[in-house]
């Protein structure tokens, strides 16, 4: 058995919680970036293939104080054999640092000192060494110095696991994957709830949420886990934990359940194309619609709304996007009635233009941007 941490944004670690646990994987800490679990590789798999909230799964491989550089050369050349994640120095890898309150401040030399270490350990073994490459690495060590104590781990992932593939068209602003569905997994909607997202843009909250409707998982056909070039790489485990996957996926239900809204046609035409590639637009039905002007729910049966509205500073100017969250809100408490809405908000000087009374203020981060999920029942 081995630890493993599942990581991902500010404000998600309890979604990641509930979804690493439903894999029957056994949690042993959860923090608000990240879920500790103990499993075999097998479990790491899982987590790999399955999670839609985790950003990566790391591998913690050792843990020490550090005050001078040098104890991180030191300490790494001696205490941990790096080469044996490696098949051969073929591998390109990246380092990435992270240093907070510590004695050693420069994130680069902390970088560099394991990035040497890792290197001298190739030329000891191959006489040869891998070389770093930053944008598309095949394998990517981390760094933490906090507190001068320093962990290391290696991402048995590679890229972020948010990058499902289904993105090839983009509009402004988009959430990244796993954002839109740890806060849908915050809001507690399932595929048994009516979902109305009335401004989609690209379409990130309704294709996550179809992804869920078919059971279909984000790792199945991504074939670029870091964990597959490792010699110790349990392929038929592997295998054993996709066909499970493939064979829970279904043709999601009969009638639609999943409605998108946005003022722009090419905001649509992205929705379109993504859902398109990511094989679930049978299960979305699409209108273009000011949120001003809806004349009603797509369905009598209630349920929820999610949006995502603009954030006023990079997107427009600030009395229209005012203008635009009334809109919203009159159209909420007009034809919504009864259904529960979601709205990411920010910018708290927009979200009290709506003039709603938040049941839930829930503290989540889109990407530097500290936001609320916001939760308004619409009576
Ligand atoms: C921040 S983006 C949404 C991004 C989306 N969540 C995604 O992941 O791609 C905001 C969207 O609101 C839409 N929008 C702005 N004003 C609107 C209005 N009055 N009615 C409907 N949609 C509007 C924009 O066209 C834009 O697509």
């Amino acid at each position: 058995m081995a630890k493993f941490l599942a990581v991902t944004s500010r404000g998600l670690g309890q979604a990641l919680k509930s979804e690493i646990e439903s894999m029957d994987l056994k949690v042993i800490d959860a923090k608000d970036t990240s879920v500790t679990f103990e499993s075999n590789w097998a479990g790491c798999y899982r987590a790999n293939l399955r999670s839609r909230v985790a950003t990566r799964v790391l591998l913690p491989v050792l843990e020490f104080p550090a005050y001078q550089t040098d104890d991180i050369y030191n300490n790494v050349i001696k205490k941990h054999d790096f080469t044996k994640y490696m098949k051969s120095p073929d591998v390109t890898f990246m380092v990435d640092a992270s240093v907070k309150e510590s004695k050693i401040r420069d994130q680069r030399i902390v970088a560099m000192k394991l990035k040497d270490a890792i290197v001298d350990q190739c030329y000891k073994k191959w006489d040869r060494r891998p070389d770093v490459d930053t944008k598309n690495p095949e394998m990517v060590f981390f760094i933490k110095l906090f507190k001068n104590q320093v962990s290391v781990s290696i991402s048995t992932s590679g890229a972020s696991l948010s990058q499902r593939g289904y993105r090839i068209s983009r509009t402004e602003a988009p959430l990244r994957e796993h954002l839109a569905a740890g806060l849908l997994s915050l809001a507690g909607w399932n595929p048994s709830i009516p979902l109305v997202d009335l401004m989609c843009g690209s379409g990130t909250f309704l294709i996550e949420a179809a992804l869920q409707s078919k059971n279909i998982y984000p790792g199945a056909d991504h074939e670029k886990f870091a964990f597959q070039k490792f010699p110790i790489f349990e392929k038929d485990v592997f295998q054993t934990e996709v066909d499970a996957i493939l064979d829970g996926e279904t043709e999601g239900p009969e009638e639609p359940m999943i409605w998108g809204y946005d003022i722009a046609g090419k905001s649509l035409q992205a929705t379109r194309e993504n859902a398109e590639r990511a094989e679930v637009m049978e299960l979305i039905t699409l209108t273009r619609k000011n949120v001003a002007l809806l004349e009603a729910a797509p369905t009598d049966k209630p349920g929820m709304v999610v949006v995502n509205p603009p954030y006023g500073e990079r997107l427009n100017d600030p009395e229209t996007v005012k203008d635009t969250y009334r809109d919203l809100a009159y159209t909420l408490k007009r034809h919504f009635k009864g259904w529960d809405a979601w709205i990411l908000s920010g910018n708290p000087e927009l979200s009290s233009a709506l003039r709603l009374k938040a049941e839930k203020r829930l503290q989540v981060y889109n990407g530097n941007l500290e936001c609320r999920w916001l939760k308004y029942q619409i009576r």
